[in-house]
């Protein structure tokens, strides 16, 4: 097991200047999937907290979903696309196995100068970008970046399995980050870690080189998400309260001066364990998880994205990030709004 700590050792100080987020159409509820799988509202809802999930339109890809969202980070942040300098996309449902998504991105948005590449690190992967292009500013290689978590989970989705078909949703979220100047806020602390001996518990076992699709083996499945939800919800809860006082700490700051709380939106039994653990008011915690379900790169950047525009953040809140996900891994960060 290992855990990076990372608080403010990247050069300049470098800010959150803008958020976007996209959600497709198309909403499919618990009583949709009651007439896929023997499941039903009620299960889903007392195990999870979900009540819907959005899911792309036929042809709608992971780049697509991504570069709504992040140009909506981007005017907000003022930021014409030209001028993207970096682009780190997040995702474990790529369009492509290669090239990376955000590299259909910087065509999207018309970035043509900028470096774009992706992360893959599972729900935890936008704040493995946000880390990523903290460094890359602060450092001074770049001037800019756009960071996105984006995913077409539908794609990647078992529906004949009501073990996981029912918890997870597509969409995408994304944040501009820029060099902080004149006392603006500042990303002040992050952790990120990751034990690789829990692989087997949350992975698309085939699809891979480990296990390519053949003729021989296309009707198992083996290209969707496998889990073991109960082991899954035990390392999640004792990881991301970890992570999340880690960065509290690093930070110089106490659970008492978070103004908000941002969890991955996985389920609301994890939130609620957290939240009881960290002992943060539950009016100070975030939650969308009943209307999209996990959607795992881009759930925090969406509500981020949705807190920020609902004004639940105001200039100079401390703002707790903190995420887990396949790998295993996970990632917290405060936020100096
Ligand atoms: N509808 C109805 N019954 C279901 C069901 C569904 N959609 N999914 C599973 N069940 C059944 C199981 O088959 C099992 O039946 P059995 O006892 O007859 O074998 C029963 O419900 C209990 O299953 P269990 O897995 O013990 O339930 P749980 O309380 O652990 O809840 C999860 C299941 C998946 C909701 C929960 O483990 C969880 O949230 N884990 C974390 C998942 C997660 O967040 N992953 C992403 C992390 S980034």
């Amino acid at each position: 097991m290992s855990q990076v700590a990372s608080n403010g050792s990247s050069g300049s100080p470098v800010r959150i200047a803008g958020t976007g987020s996209y959600l497709p159409e198309k909403i499919l509820t618990n009583e949709d999937l009651e007439k896929l799988v023997e499941t039903s509202d009620e299960w889903i809802t007392s195990r999870t907290g979900i009540k819907q999930r959005r899911v792309a339109a036929e042809g709608e890809l992971t780049s697509h979903m991504a570069a709504k969202a992040g140009e909506k980070a981007l005017e907000q942040a003022g930021i014409d696309g030209a001028d993207v300098e970096l682009i780190i996309v997040s995702t474990i449902t790529p369009d492509t196995l290669t090239p990376a998504t955000a590299c259909y991105v910087q065509q999207h948005i018309g970035a043509l100068k900028s470096v774009a590449f992706d992360v893959s690190a599972a729900c935890s992967g936008f704040l493995y970008a946000l880390e990523i292009a903290r460094h890359s500013i602060g450092s001074g290689a770049f001037n800019n970046a756009l960071i996105i978590g984006a995913e077409k989970l539908s794609a990647f989705v078992n529906w004949t399995d009501r073990n996981t078909c029912v918890l997870f949703g597509d969409g995408a979220g994304a944040a501009v980050l820029t060099r902080s100047e004149n006392g603006d806020g500042r990303i002040l602390s992050s952790r990120l870690g990751t034990d690789g001996a829990q692989a087997e518990l949350l992975n698309i076992p085939g699809g891979g080189s480990a296990c390519p699709i053949t003729p021989e083996n296309a009707d198992q499945n083996l290209a969707s998400l496998a889990m073991q939800g109960r082991e899954v919800f035990k390392h999640a809860v004792n990881a991301m309260k970890r992570a999340a006082e880690d960065a509290i700490e690093s930070a110089g700051l106490t659970a008492a001066d978070i103004k908000l709380v941002i969890p991955h939106q996985a389920n609301i039994r994890i939130i609620d364990a957290i939240v009881d653990r960290l002992e943060v008011p539950s009016e100070n915690v975030f939650i969308n998880v009943d209307k999209y379900g996990n959607t795992s790169a881009a759930a925090v950047a969406i509500a981020l994205d949705e807190a920020h525009r609902q004004g639940r953040i105001e200039k100079g809140d401390k703002v707790l990030l903190v995420a887990f996900g396949a790998g295993l891994t996970w990632a917290s960060a405060v936020v100096e709004w």
